[in-house]
């Protein structure tokens, strides 16, 4: 029996549905239960009157940061807010806020072609809004949490709304707050970015400028810098809707500055960028590409070919045929040099 007020908004919780084209593996699994939220309100509801903390619960956005290794036996809420809006504006900045439910790359260009600038580099990012933010999502030298002003989140136990600024969300490289203690305790509801009417632009990343170059562009915009990371992503990395994937299985990980030096000695080639006192971030796409994975096909799963990084389902691979592939790579880079890499992929 459905409590009352589910019914009078309109709320209709499904039983035993298929997973798949929820998730950008394209995983086949049912939940048990499925509920999709269009507003704010509803999903207030939803927190208040089934106190969610209490329950398993899965929240979707777009699903492509996603491992789904069985059935799910609990209420999968599919977050499907949209709008986007200028909450404020000054000579040089507007404050735009998205709700959750909004495709990230929507999200973009609708910036892009107005002219706000700091979004750009993190065109064709698959998944919605709402989900960017808990992986500080980051791509060719730019992070969310560079445009990043607040979000409003629904607390699961209470219903209630809280705001989180910038310093509350504590952002790192692939990390937050609701990675971490608020995990499990919110649903993101709503983004503002501080976006630029100035657009400064970021082409520090050699392949930017590489492909800006290519292009024979001289003078860079929002819109070039775009189009070149496009393109880029486009020639590397598989598109979901044509072969299962969720981008980076795995972090590129965070070693002392000592084991890089012994690595180096041994692999003169291995790729890696200082990122704090004694740590340098290594590249773990070339760790598992020496291990021989890359382009390695699996049953019906492997590492892709264009990079490493990245897992795909070449069909019918169930999650635990990639999950297997996913520890077996990650023994083998342990063994070889001694490194752990955590996967970025939340695994269920
Ligand atoms: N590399 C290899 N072999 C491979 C892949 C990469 O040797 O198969 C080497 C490259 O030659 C390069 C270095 O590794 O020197 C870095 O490669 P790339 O520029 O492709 O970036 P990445 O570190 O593998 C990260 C993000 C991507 C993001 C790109 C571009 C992580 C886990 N991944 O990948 O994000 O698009 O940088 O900024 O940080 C994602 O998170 O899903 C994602 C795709």
């Amino acid at each position: 029996m459905l409590p009352f007020c589910l019914i009078a908004f309109g709320m209709n919780i499904q039983q035993q549905v298929s997973l798949k084209p929820y998730n950008t593996f394209g995983i086949d699994v049912k939940a048990k239960e499925f509920v999709v939220v269009n507003t704010i309100e509803e999903l207030c509801i939803l927190c208040a009157a089934f106190n969610l903390s209490d329950r398993k619960i899965l929240v979707l956005g777009g699903g492509s940061n996603l491992l789904l290794t069985g059935d799910f036996e609990g209420m999968v809420i599919k977050v499907n807010l949209k709008g986007i809006e200028v909450v404020k504006e000054n000579d040089e900045h507007v404050w735009l806020k998205s709700m959750a439910g909004e495709v990230w790359h929507d999200l973009v260009i609708h910036s892009i072609n107005n002219g706000w600038g700091g979004l750009e580099n993190l065109s064709l990012i698959p998944g919605c809004v709402g989900a960017a933010p808990m992986q500080n999502i980051g791509a060719y030298g730019v992070e969310i949490k560079d445009t990043f002003d607040s979000l409003e989140a629904v607390e699961l136990s209470t219903g209630n709304t809280t705001v989180f600024t910038k310093p509350d969300c504590k952002f790192g490289y692939r990390e937050s707050i609701f990675k971490q203690e608020a995990k499990g305790k919110y649903i993101i509801a709503s983004v503002t970015f501080k976006l630029n009417k100035k657009p400064e632009l970021n082409t520090q990343y050699g392949a930017i400028r590489d492909t800006l170059q290519k292009n024979g562009i001289t003078e860079v915009t929002i819109k070039s810098v775009s189009d070149a990371v496009i393109q880029i992503r486009q020639s590397k990395l598989p598109d979901p809707k044509v072969l299962g994937n969720a981008g980076s299985f795995f972090k590129n990980p965070e070693i002392s500055v000592e084991l890089f030096n012994q690595l180096k000695v041994e692999y003169p080639d291995l790729v890696g960028y200082p990122t704090g006192i004694n740590l340098v971030k290594v590249a773990a796409g070339w760790l598992i590409e020496q291990c021989g994975w890359k382009g390695k096909v699996v049953g019906n799963t492997g590492s892709h070919k264009d990079q490493a990084l990245v897992l795909v389902n070449y069909g019918n691979a169930n999650g635990n045929e990639i999950w297997t592939l996913a520890k077996a790579i990650q023994q083998s880079v342990f063994e070889k040099f001694g490194v752990h890499i955590q996967p970025e992929v939340n695994v269920i």
